[in-house]
């Protein structure tokens, strides 16, 4: 641990994100429940006081309370206003971001295409309309295996990722938008702790480049005579049937193609990273394959892709000996509650053997995963088909460099030779 850790905690600096851990650890020992005047709220980093709030209806959301936080700048930039307007209307609708029961109304609209037994049925065999993770990810390593190199991140995680989620949706490759990966990564850090009013901005235009793009996509599928199945055509037939509302259609879509891939790409990414930096631990992956859920599991746990997520207090609440007020943010670091060794033995420790992980990666309560079966299973085919093909696997640079995100942590690249 670091004693000597300086505070006020500071999410954007680059020290931080390359090793954020550090800095958990102090907090955790020294002020698990950590108060910023400057900010008005509160950062969390002990196991169990985060369970308690996730698990916990008196902690909420603020609905809109991130769009609204996305107002700032707004009379600066006139030209933008109506766009600006739309993206936050949109965005309050995002099921992540409601409390029920508008939440329940559309999680269970959501859900079909991620419930655990869809999800067992594509690990082995692909369908017709449904994603052949395998076979996607044979063809992806197929065109790099000649050339003793690739981009892990570049030329596996983020076209496996991001064809998958559109399968699942139901947008063709021939429909995909060259802006699609722009769009994600400016909507990655709205979220963030501390986020700029330039990231605000970008991530704005973001909601609205992609509002665009699927107001016409809906329209298409709207005309078109097949009842496809998926989930965008599932989500429309709710809105024809009047379960949900035109823009909720629209935001929810916009959502679901947002938070679908990067965590998914993130998690491949690190876990690529941390076997080739824990060389005993990869030749027990590769000694039994077998092992690669626990190994993904503990890659969750020890590199979580979501580093934090926030929730706001509905009322005047004590949390071990501190008082939240009524509509204070409470930030949860669960990537820090992932090492706690209240929880977890020897938690710094990198072990595929580690049993039981209940890492909180995909959170708890209400809000916790809808997508978390899809995103393991993409992560276990990719990851175990890696290690098994190219055993020879060695990190083919000496500086990494990580997102510029607080929330998702990923690697904005990893080039691997073989
Ligand atoms: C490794 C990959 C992933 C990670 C680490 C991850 C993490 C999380 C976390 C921490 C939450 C809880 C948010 C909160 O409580 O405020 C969440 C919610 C959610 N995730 Fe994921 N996720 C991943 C992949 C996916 C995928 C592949 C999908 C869908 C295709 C997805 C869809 C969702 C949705 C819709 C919610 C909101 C659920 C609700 O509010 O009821 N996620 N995710």
């Amino acid at each position: 641990m670091n004693e000597k850790m300086p505070l006020p905690f500071n999410p954007r600096s680059p020290e931080f994100r390359a090793n954020p851990y550090p800095t958990y650890d102090y907090l955790r020992s020294h002020h698990p429940i950590y108060y910023r005047p400057e900010r008005k709220d509160w950062v969390l980093t002990r196991y169990a006081d985060i369970v308690e709030v996730l698990k916990n209806p008196s902690f909420g959301r603020s609905e809109g309370g991130l769009a609204n936080l996305m107002t700032a700048k707004q009379e600066q930039i006139h030209k933008f206003l109506s766009l600006r307007q739309e993206s936050q209307r949109l965005m309050k609708l995002w099921l992540v971001l409601l409390n029920p029961p508008n939440h329940t109304r559309i999680r269970h609209l959501l859900r079909t295409p991620f419930t655990q037994s869809r999800i067992q049925a594509l690990r082995c065999q692909g369908h017709a309309s449904r994603p052949h993770i395998q076979a996607k990810v044979d063809d992806l390593i197929e065109r790099f295996k000649d050339r003793g190199k690739m981009n892990i991140i570049h030329d596996l995680a983020y076209p496996l990722t991001l064809g998958v989620n559109c399968e699942i949706l139901g947008i063709p490759e021939a429909e995909w938008h060259p802006r699609f990966r722009q769009w994600s990564e400016n909507l990655s850090v709205v979220a963030d702790l501390d986020v700029t009013p330039i990231d605000n901005e970008r991530g704005l235009l973001a909601i609205a480049g992609l509002a665009e793009y699927f107001r016409s996509w809906i329209a298409k599928c709207r005309s078109g005579s097949e009842a496809q199945d998926n989930l965008i055509n599932a989500l429309i037939k709710a809105a024809d049937e009047g379960k949900l509302s035109e823009e909720e259609l629209l935001g929810n879509c916009i959502m679901m193609f947002a938070v679908g891939h990067s965590s998914t790409g993130n998690l491949i990414g690190s876990s690529i990273l941390t076997l080739l930096n824990h060389p005993d631990q990869l030749q027990l992956l590769q000694a039994d394959p077998s092992k690669i859920e626990m190994t993904i599991s503990e890659v969750l746990r020890y590199e979580s892709p979501v580093q934090g997520i926030s929730r706001t207090a509905m009322s005047d609440i004590e949390l071990s000996n501190q008082t939240i007020h009524r509509g204070e943010v409470v930030n949860c670091i669960i990537a820090a509650a992932n090492r706690d060794p209240a929880q977890f033995p020897d938690p710094d420790k990198f072990d595929i053997r580690r049993q039981p992980n209940p890492y909180l990666s995909f959170g708890r309560g209400i809000h916790n995963c809808i997508g978390k079966h899809l995103a393991k299973l993409v992560a276990e085919i990719a990851v175990g088909t890696l290690v098994r093909r190219l055993p020879g696997l060695s990190l083919a640079t000496a500086s990494l460099e990580w997102e510029d995100s607080f929330l998702g942590r990923g690697l904005k690249s990893l080039p691997v030779a073989f």
